[in-house]
């Protein structure tokens, strides 16, 4: 019961708004009535009917229900439960104010100038590398989990994960971590680290209100994201240079500020940008030049960052529209069977695979393993994959990255050095050591307990005191010290 409400609470639709050349919608949605947009794009509430919205792509209305038994809000934008706060019908329109155009500003994919391995952009961003046809392609499955790995989650990676599951080389399947740190037990990370599975960073605090991070400063990432990548060095013994790429918490992009930290110090990617429903899904592509898709966030870079990879979130939908759609898988609504998730897995696999074969970035948080049903569920998913499809390779991030940067057909990438199987990791440990320190973070003092598989710190670690002693230390005390 707790698990559902969980998951129907913690969801957020989000709405389709393209350009015209990407989108196409089933006949379906579309609507009969006279709806006029009240502006080109966007979500407005249904004049006659509080279960149901209209999506604005290009002046044209899709009409669209919420998934039962939820309402169209007009303030929120939202399908929310009936509460005496619901905001049923239209509420006036706020046009933005027009603003100066940014000099700076990174320019429109130019393919001619713009070359692999370094520079990778299409103008509509669902073109493949290197020019191969979808039938010779590799499909690339990512399976991404964003959340802290500790206690209530860490068995049943180890089910779904198991080395006894193949890609086409014979090499185990691999999936990437996104990993933040309040919460996390660094002896389940060191784990999934020692089995080769990817660790990225999201931040140090994942703070609330989601909205600090939109306008956070340059100083904060950095001592957010950086600092993170730091803590899984001290607490997880993961290699600095084996960290590569990050996601934003609720995917509440910094936009340029958050890309500076990236270039500047050393990260190769971002994860963060979420892109509309398209039939045909997007590419990852460079910041060399402006993305391709329309931000949803509102938030994405506007400025050039040459050879940072972005893998944008491409919009799940299930086939029935009845549980609409989303970034997070576990964000679409389902009832509690397993063969319903499975098909919606699957239906959205086949987006990627019968098309460009676009990478099937599949992103869950780690919650989606405290389900029965979904554990399941993926567990069939795999298994079906792995079974029906001779060019299908569950890879990281990071492996993903090196493929594109030299792409091949599916024939050639049962060679590929980059998806060879793993070097060895140390293991980390059998037991975990279960640390009981002071947690301050300035407003209040706690007892937190950590898991590690080294020595336990003096302190919590946090935002600030990166490494858990008496007197705290910052990335930038850190940065000063290495350059001195
Ligand atoms: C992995 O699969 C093997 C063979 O099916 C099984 O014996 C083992 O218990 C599995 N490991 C985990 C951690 O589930
Ligand atoms: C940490 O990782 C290094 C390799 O990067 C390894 O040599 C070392 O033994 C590991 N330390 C622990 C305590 O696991």
């Amino acid at each position: 019961m707790l698990g559902i409400r969980g998951l129907i609470s913690g969801l957020v639709f989000v709405f389709i708004a393209s350009s015209e050349a990407t989108f196409k919608t089933s006949e379906k949605f579309k609507t009969k009535g006279k709806f006029e947009c009240p502006l080109e794009y966007g979500v407005f509430a249904n004049p006659g009917n509080c279960r149901r919205f209209y999506t604005c792509n290009g002046n044209v209305p899709y009409d669209t229900p919420c998934p039962a038994p939820l309402y169209f809000d007009d303030t929120k934008k939202l399908c929310v439960y009936k509460s005496k706060d619901l905001q049923c019908g239209p509420v006036p329109v706020t046009t933005p104010v027009p603003t100066t155009p940014d000099p700076n500003a990174a320019p429109s994919c130019n393919p001619s100038a713009c070359r692999l391995p370094d520079c990778f952009c299409s103008e509509d961003g669902t073109q493949i590398p290197g020019n191969l046809v979808p039938k010779e392609t590799p499909q690339m499955i990512l399976i991404t989990f964003s959340g802290a790995p500790n206690v209530l989650n860490g068995e049943p990676f180890g089910l779904l994960l198991n080395e006894s599951r193949l890609n086409p080389n014979g090499c185990p399947i691999k999936a990437t971590f996104f990993v933040p740190h309040e919460y996390a037990s660094y002896y389940y990370v060191q784990k999934l680290y020692g089995q080769g599975h990817e660790i990225a960073v999201q931040t140090i605090t994942n703070r609330q209100p989601e909205d600090f991070w939109p306008t956070a400063t340059s100083e904060e990432w950095v001592e957010e994201v950086v600092g993170m990548k730091e803590i899984l060095h001290v607490f997880a013994n993961v290699s600095r240079e084996e960290v590569a790429g990050m996601r934003a918490p609720f995917l509440k992009a910094g936009g340029n500020k958050m890309l500076e930290v990236i270039y500047d110090y050393g990260l190769d990617y971002d994860s963060s940008l979420a892109a509309p429903l398209s039939e045909v899904p997007l590419w990852p592509y460079t910041f060399d030049y402006h993305h391709p898709h329309k931000c949803i966030s509102k938030t994405c870079p506007t400025r050039s960052f040459p050879g940072i990879w972005e893998f944008p979130l491409n919009t799940y939908s299930t086939d029935d529209e009845t549980g609409g759609t989303c970034v997070f898988l576990d964000q679409c609504v389902f009832p509690e069977d397993p063969e319903v998730v499975y098909d919606f897995l699957v239906y959205n696999f086949y987006r990627h695979y019968a098309t460009n074969r676009a990478p099937f970035v599949m992103n869950f948080h780690v919650n989606w393993v405290t389900d029965d049903t979904k554990v399941a569920a993926l567990d069939v998913f795999i298994d079906h994959i792995l079974e029906t499809y001779p060019d299908v390779w569950f890879v990281t991030m990071q492996q993903a990255m090196q493929w594109m940067r030299s792409p091949m057909t599916s024939d050639l990438a049962k060679s590929f050095e980059g998806w060879k199987c793993p070097r060895t990791r140390s293991p980390g440990c059998n037991i975990p050591r279960t640390c009981r320190v002071k947690f301050n973070d300035g407003s209040r003092t706690q007892i937190r307990y950590l898991q590690v598989c080294g020595k336990c710190p003096e302190m919590y670690p946090w935002l600030h005191n990166i490494r858990g002693t008496k007197e705290g230390k910052r990335v930038k005390d850190l940065v000063q010290k290495s350059t001195v």
